[in-house]
């Protein structure tokens, strides 16, 4: 969600700098963006845009060397440039970003009304800059934001600049902030990669904790009890690899690729990890994979594939909704969150609560230092490369490989695991070549102006149905629903009708016959029957084969239910890479 990027030192175009900065923050989902710069003369300057960043015109300011830029996903007000951050305070002495919300607004909006601030738009954020300046009128600077974070409800993280000091001021409560210290300049950001190209010292900020920044000072100060912090900055070594897309359309395309190498990785590089987090499930009592979305349906089949696999139980539960399950927990539970970026508030909320309770904390994640990679006891770092596309594609199937190697480990057959998983290697190189490609982007067309689409599996290929829709949803906002093949009679098939596209997924396993007998009554209502699976059966209006790669088969299976959800969006003529109302870091409830 919300991108922040803050900038002081010795560049004299620290405004350019940030919108580097901006434009590396990018692939969080924005739908508005602005930046602020003090000029020579000691006025702050501020540009605001709807839309994409692009090319840009930066002559809002001649020479700056100190900026601070925001990318904003709306919550509270609609997508405006009135609404777009920064936010200035009634004189424009003061500028302020703010990532998260900032739940007592409206109180503290009405107070600073009647005590004459005057408001241009209509968030959350403007009430932040407007209280600070309420209190800068009696208080030192860093007093005066002190003072008003305190009174924020909620997970926020802002940077107040001060046209004054001259000082970047930061707090955070929950949304991610990282400072990156420079030589004679010092840098502030939601995301470390997108410091990394400037400095590598970087220090993750805790919640709780205020900073303030110059060229060449940082200070951090405790927002419980004031007290000065002493800060470690840690180097950090990780590569930034040049994950552009190439030739290739899309990143969406680009990611969906790539999982032929990532799956590569896994089999040859995560021996110690899958072994050290094997261990730590089998000493635990009651295993519980929580995460959203995706990675929701990636914990979904890992429930079905510690069973079938391991013989062993996990609990499987939606992030959102597991705060309100930690009842049961005791420390010897174990609760694994899975995630791609890290971030995502609801999981990190879950875990939280799980902490509480004493309940040991593991992660499957994709992002190296993101927040649940810090928070977690235990952490595996997936190593599926970066992902771009809003749409969550390779971080799913690096879930998928990982889960289904712990279990097999589990259950003292991992070489034959890792032969499964080499096997899916050449199945999933058989799957994406051109031929291939042109079937799915051929079928898309076809399928393109349909209003609804369903999608039926049973056991491990179930999630994998829901996640085939939600591929489908997202990416080419066509209504599409995954169900559980047994279900169909319990309601869902009052839905097919003549001529309704319906996939159905059929592995190779104890689920084949009953999927198919599905497909047949939807078939007998008029439903037009695509199959996805390893071998062909006449009743089927079309085929896609992906091949046979025992359990593991679920992943080939849901890489063409991301392919559909790639091409459906294409033929639509959206951008799968951003697709509307959606962020890739789901940083706010
Ligand atoms: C779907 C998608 C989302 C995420 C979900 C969790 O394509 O991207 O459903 O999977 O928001 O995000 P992470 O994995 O970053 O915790």
């Amino acid at each position: 969600m919300c991108g922040i990027f803050g900038y002081i030192g010795k560049n004299t175009h620290a405004e350019k700098l940030v919108f580097e900065g901006l434009k590396s923050l990018e692939y969080r989902g924005y739908d508005s963006w602005g930046i602020a710069a003090l000029d020579g003369s000691g006025q702050i300057k501020i540009t605001k845009n709807i839309g994409k960043i692009g090319n840009a015109n930066l002559d809002f300011v001649k020479k700056s060397n100190m900026a601070l830029g925001h990318t904003r996903w709306a919550t509270h007000g609609g997508v405006t440039v009135k609404n777009a951050h920064p936010h200035f305070d009634c004189n424009h002495h003061l500028a302020l970003i703010h990532n998260g919300i900032i739940e007592n607004y409206a109180s503290l909006k009405s107070e600073l009304i009647k005590k004459g601030h005057h408001f241009i738009s209509e968030t959350d954020t403007e009430v932040a800059v407007h209280l600070v300046e309420e209190y800068y009128k009696k208080q030192s600077f860093e007093q005066a934001v002190f003072s008003a974070f305190k009174r924020f409800e909620g997970l926020n993280a802002i940077i107040v600049m001060d046209h004054k000091t001259a000082v970047f001021a930061a707090c955070k409560n929950g949304s991610p902030l990282i400072i990156g210290r420079g030589d004679g300049e010092n840098f502030l950001a939601s995301d470390a990669y997108a410091i990394l190209p400037y400095t590598r010292r970087v220090y993750f900020m805790e919640d709780d904790e205020l900073v303030l920044m110059d060229s060449k000072k940082i200070k951090v100060i405790s927002l419980k009890d004031k007290s000065l912090k002493k800060v470690n900055f840690q180097k950090v070594d990780w590569s930034i690899k040049n994950e552009d897309k190439g030739d290739l359309p899309h990143y969406m395309l680009k990611e969906i690729l790539d999982q032929k190498f990532m799956l590569d990785y896994v089999v040859s590089h995560q021996d110690e990890s899958i072994k050290k987090f094997s261990q730590l499930i089998s000493q635990s009592f009651g295993t519980y994979l929580v995460g959203c979305g995706t990675a929701a349906y990636a914990c979904l089949a890992g429930t079905y594939i510690f069973s079938k696999v391991a013989k062993i139980h996990v609990n499987f539960s939606v992030a959102s909704e597991f705060g309100y399950l930690v009842d049961y927990l005791t420390p010897k539970s174990l609760v694994i969150g899975l995630s791609q970026s890290g971030e995502t508030i609801d999981l990190l909320d879950a875990l939280k609560k799980a902490k509480a309770k004493k309940a040991k904390i593991g992660s499957l994640v994709n992002v190296l230092g993101s927040t649940l990679y810090r928070f977690s006891d235990h952490k595996l770092l997936l190593n599926a490369g970066v992902e771009r596309a809003v749409v969550s594609t390779k971080a799913f199937t690096a879930k998928l490989a990982h889960l289904l190697l712990i279990a097999y480990y589990l259950s003292g057959n991992y070489q034959e695991g890792k032969e499964i998983l080499k096997n899916t290697i050449s199945v999933i190189n058989n799957l994406l070549n051109d031929k291939q490609l042109l079937k799915i982007k051929d079928l898309s067309r076809r399928l393109s102006h349909q209003e609804h689409i369903y999608i039926i599996g049973r056991g491990a290929s179930y999630p994998i149905a829901l996640e085939t829709a939600l591929k489908i949803k997202e990416a080419s906002y066509i209504h599409a629903e995954g169900f559980a093949g047994g279900e169909l009679k319990h309601g869902v098939i009052a839905l097919v009708d003549k001529g309704t596209p319906c996939l159905a997924i059929l592995p190779n396993d104890e689920t084949y016959f009953d999927t198919l007998s599905g497909v047949m009554e939807m078939k007998a209502r008029g439903g037009y029957m695509i199959g996805i699976g390893f071998k062909n059966h006449e009743v089927f209006d079309e085929f896609i084969e992906t091949g046979d790669c025992q359990l593991a088969s679920i992943i080939p299976n849901v890489v063409i239910g991301q392919l559909l959800g790639y091409y459906l969006a294409v033929e639509k003529g959206l951008d799968p890479d951003k697709p509307r109302n959606l962020a890739k870091s789901v940083t706010v409830k």
